[in-house]
């Protein structure tokens, strides 16, 4: 895996963004993952869901949701959309690095966004996470950062190969294709690329 030029981001840093104009939160869901809808089956988790908007998109098709965050205030505001919008979908506070010390399993999970804030160290443990929570045959839909985005401000850039690597044993990387990600308008600390930072949108299918 490539070397990581700075410190990912830890709870404390992400509650602080959550006090400002967070990049990523947009008022809906990402559309990678609207295109790939049918193919997200229930019971769903959204890993490092944030303030919930792609959790419940699904939701909103009638999915059984389940959002983890590490910071309460994302989750707060997750469950406060929730009820606005008369939804029925479970936020937690919880560490996605703790996954699978409860009982419930899931046949999709969905990551935009957490995957590629880890360091490398967080990045093994949190798949070993996921092979804990993703029931045989299930699939992760990913969407990270890539390497093909200019620069090193906001996440870690992602190569095709460390996706690869990451997901070697017990999973089968299905697709690994370019995409881009919708940032918040009102965020303009960093400059990203002219129609959102480009990125890889992954499908990839637990075998073990
Ligand atoms: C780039 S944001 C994306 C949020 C959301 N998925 C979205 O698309 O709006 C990454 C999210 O992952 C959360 N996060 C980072 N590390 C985490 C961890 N170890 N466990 C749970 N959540 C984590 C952050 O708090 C933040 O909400």
């Amino acid at each position: 895996m490539s070397a990581p030029t700075k410190s990912p981001p830890d709870r404390t840093a992400f509650a602080a963004m959550y006090a400002g104009k967070a990049p990523w939160d947009i008022p809906g869901p990402q559309q990678p993952f609207v295109a790939v809808a049918d193919r997200v089956v229930g019971p769903v988790l959204d890993a490092g869901c944030g303030t919930g908007e792609n959790a419940l998109f699904f939701a909103a098709r009638g999915q059984r949701v389940t959002g983890i965050d590490f910071v309460e205030e994302a989750i707060t505001r997750a469950r406060r959309k929730a009820a606005e919008r008369g939804l029925s979908a479970q936020f937690h506070v919880k560490d996605a690095l703790t996954l699978g010390d409860e009982q419930e399993r899931f046949a999709s999970v969905i990551d935009c966004g957490l995957f590629h804030v880890l360091s490398d160290d967080h990045r093994r443990r949190y798949v070993q996470a996921l092979a804990r929570v993703v029931e045989p045959g299930g699939r992760l839909f990913l969407m990270c950062f890539s390497d093909a985005e200019p620069g090193t401000d906001g996440p870690r850039r992602v190569s095709r190969q460390e996706l690869h690597d990451a997901f070697a044993g017990g999973w089968e990387v299905e697709s690994v294709e370019p995409a881009r990600i919708e940032t918040n308008p009102e965020f303009t600390d960093i400059k990203f690329s002219e129609g959102g930072p480009k990125a890889w949108f992954a499908v990839i299918r637990r075998t073990g």
